[in-house]
């Protein structure tokens, strides 16, 4: 086996000792995980609390906005500890991705999007659980069964709105305006930076195997939990 694919740092000081190509691809995804658990918090979670439709709910939807905002306090406190500077996990200065760019509304469009995103949300954590950098993957193990309630919570919520037809109709009316966005989560088929992070060991499948195993899990949701229809894409 290559020195590359046994590779194993086990504190984020040894990273330093590292070449720079492996230093550049795990601070690449110390910062994403960072932008995007804080602004995921800011656009959808934080403000579905208001749109939450009774105390129960807002209750769930408070835990889910704190356990997001405590993902992002957990990856930035690992970005500092590697020498990230404060401003490039800014989301005003490194671009969100492209799935918070949903303008979030109503109630039901938060249900849909967090039944959906969260699924790409937990292919995003499951894949650097055998990471090479060991910082990383323990952050990716405690993170993971919070990842794992989150669709769950919305899928029963969901679950709940399909059974009256007019909000039946507002569950797949989301899913219809939402859906599109999703698949792009998962990079471009040629992608540097995935290239990159396989190489290394910091990830274990492509762009487009993760994708497919995300439409695969999307559709069954979709189509036979909740009896709807998942637009062509
Ligand atoms: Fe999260
Ligand atoms: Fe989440």
């Amino acid at each position: 086996m290559s020195a590359i694919a046994t590779l194993e740092v086990k504190t984020a000081a040894d990273l330093a000792n590292q070449p720079e190509e492996y230093q550049t691809a795990v601070k690449k995804i110390v910062i994403s995980h960072a932008v995007n658990e804080l602004y995921g918090a800011q656009v959808f979670d934080e403000p579905a609390i208001a749109l939450a439709p009774t105390p129960y709910a807002k209750w769930l939807t408070c835990r889910v906005a704190m356990e997001e905002y405590h993902h992002h306090v957990r990856f930035r406190g690992l970005a500092e500890e590697i020498g990230v500077p404060a401003a490039s996990m800014d989301p005003k200065v490194k671009k969100p991705l492209s799935i918070f760019s949903f303008e979030l509304k109503t109630w039901p469009e938060f249900c849909v999007i967090k039944a959906i995103a969260d699924y790409a949300e937990i292919l995003q954590v499951e894949d650097p659980l055998h990471r090479s950098f060991h910082p990383l993957r323990n952050l990716a193990r405690i993170t993971m069964p919070e990842e794992k309630f989150h669709p769950k919570f919305d899928k029963d919520f969901c679950g709940e709105l399909i059974r009256t037809a007019d909000r039946r109709a507002s569950v797949q009316d989301a899913i219809n305006r939402y859906f599109p966005i999703t698949p792009g989560f998962f990079g471009a088929s040629k992608s540097k930076n995935n290239e990159l992070y396989l190489k290394w060991g910091l990830k274990q499948r492509t762009n487009d195997e993760m994708r497919e195993d995300f439409l695969g899990r999307v559709t069954e949701l979709v189509e036979k939990d909740f009896g709807l229809t998942l637009p062509k894409i």
